[in-house]
């Protein structure tokens, strides 16, 4: 990926920024003079790298990490074999811990032959101390590793990075602040992740979230409205409000700010240029009927939910801490989909948490069947240390494997004949970008989330377009323009 000027947002500083945007500001003027000693040192513009692990919120932030690395003078570009590599890590399942663990290893055989090559990471996992602690051990290579709390901070931590040779850790265990306004790069131009809120409240049992992400804080609505203002002005068509649990937002904002999720979304409708909003993640014990009322009265709004559901067994929810049951969440379903007819709903599930035996888990499936969804991820249970749910009895995986497996048998059965609920209708579809695997095809979502493949030619990358849907090959179709 090659970026100019012009894709680096925000990038000049606000009068009215604050003084810790003002102060990181300093930083990233100082870090492009090491960076500009480099180039001259290497005789060409250094590269940097930012790999992403885990949610939206992750790639959101990494997109903050690449703007600030483009504007001290890094290209960016998407090889390993970078100058500057950093792993923005998600701690949600262990699979991501050992995933990155892995490709450390193999980024220490790149460093040897490349010694002024700098390794970072951040995230979700860096908030975790065992981590730290096997980094520090056993990956000596990494040169700087900060959290989620201090992001912002990135500017002023290269700087730290470039005048020292030792290993920089810098971890906060929670924060209040929200610094705004620093430069940030799209992955796309005409669509762009949007944070509403930061954090969780919620501790479910299972989840390693509300310790490595803090407490809840909603963003300012004025901030909010603003920035999505400047996207608009710049070319940004789509945007996505992410939240743990948007549902939640605005809880804690001051008296004059006061402003629920609901009617922040349909302030948000109102921006010129802005087309289709979408919006992640709702919780079902917070999903108000104004929000399905905004939604179904407001055709920007992407009509998909996604409703994490976990599980559909009353005694695992509540284990799990979730605050409701199999049958409040089936009546919201309905509810749902009562007053949003063309509504496509999709959820996670786990499998394995905990006490669950194969009738817990006959209750999920029954769920899935009469719920519908779309579309499931569906999770093998990953213990946590730290969160309640890693002292509970553990479940071997001789049993939750095949129940895995039975759970994603429906699932998958269930998905395809509702996803084919479209074929043959005329669907308004955002064109992202030229398919993977057929350059004459290109590849856009319709307001529901489903991907459709149409022939047609880059020109259209950006563009909404009137897409007739001809086929459904399960989570997908194929169209024709019209
Ligand atoms: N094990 C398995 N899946 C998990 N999730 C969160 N924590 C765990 C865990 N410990 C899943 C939930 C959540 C999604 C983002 O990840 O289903 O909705
Ligand atoms: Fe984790 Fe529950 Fe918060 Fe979601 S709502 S981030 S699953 S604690």
């Amino acid at each position: 990926m090659s970026l100019s000027n012009k894709d680096i947002l925000h990038a000049v500083l606000n009068n009215d920024a604050s003084e810790e945007t003002k102060l990181q500001f300093h930083y990233i003027e100082k870090a492009t003079g090491y960076v500009d000693e480099l180039k001259k040192e290497l005789g060409r513009t250094p590269t940097a790298c930012v790999v992403t692990f885990g949610c939206q919120m992750n790639a959101r932030d990494s997109e903050k990490l690449m703007g600030i690395l483009a504007k001290i003078g890094y290209e960016i570009v998407e090889s390993e074999d970078a100058d500057f590599v950093i792993y923005n890590t998600c701690t949600v399942r262990d699979n991501a811990d050992q995933r990155v663990f892995g490709r450390l290893g193999y980024l220490s055989g790149i460093k040897k032959k490349k010694p002024h090559m700098k390794i970072a990471l951040c995230g979700c996992m860096m908030q975790e101390e065992s981590s730290i602690e096997k980094i520090k051990k056993s990956y000596r290579h990494v040169d700087l590793i900060f959290g989620t709390h201090n992001i912002f901070k990135f500017a002023e931590l290269l700087c730290t990075v470039f005048e020292s040779d030792r290993m920089i850790i810098d971890i906060w265990k929670d924060t209040d602040k929200i610094v705004e306004d620093l430069p940030i790069i799209r992955k796309y131009p005409f669509k762009s992740g949007i944070n509403i809120m930061f954090g969780c409240n919620n501790f479910c049992t299972y989840c390693i979230v509300p310790y490595v992400r803090g407490r809840e804080r909603s963003r300012s609505p004025k901030d909010i409205i603003r920035e999505i203002e400047y996207l608009a002005s710049d070319g940004v068509k789509e945007i996505m409000l992410l939240g743990q649990n948007v549902n939640s937002y605005g809880k804690g904002l001051p008296e004059d700010e006061a402003m629920s999720f609901a009617e922040l979304l349909s302030e948000v409708c109102k921006v010129d240029g802005i087309k289709r909003v979408r919006f992640m993640t709702s919780h079902p014990k917070d999903l108000s009927d104004d929000l399905i009322k905004v939604i179904a009265e407001n055709e920007k709004v992407a009509r998909h939910i996604h409703l994490p559901l976990q599980s559909g067994s009353d005694e695992i929810l509540k284990k799990m801490n979730r605050h409701y049951t199999k049958e409040s969440y089936l009546k919201l379903v309905d509810k749902i989909k009562a007053q949003i007819p063309d509504v496509s709903i999709t959820t996670d599930i786990i499998v394995g948490f905990p006490g669950e035996t194969d009738s817990d888990v006959d209750e999920t499936i029954d769920v899935v069947k009469k719920a519908q969804f779309d579309n499931a991820f569906t999770f093998i249970y990953s213990k946590r240390t730290g969160t309640p749910a890693a002292s509970m009895e553990q479940v071997p995986e001789s049993v939750s494997k095949p129940n895995f497996d039975r759970l994603l048998k429906v699932v998958q059965e269930t998905a395809k004949e509702r996803a084919s609920r479209f074929t043959g209708r005329v669907e308004n579809v955002l064109v992202e970008e030229i398919n993977e695997h057929d350059p004459s095809l290109l590849t856009g979502r319709m307001s529901n989330n489903t991907l459709v493949h149409f022939p047609g030619d880059s020109s259209l990358i950006g563009e909404f377009v009137s897409v007739k849907l001809l086929e459904c090959h399960g989570f997908y179709y194929t169209g024709e323009k019209i």
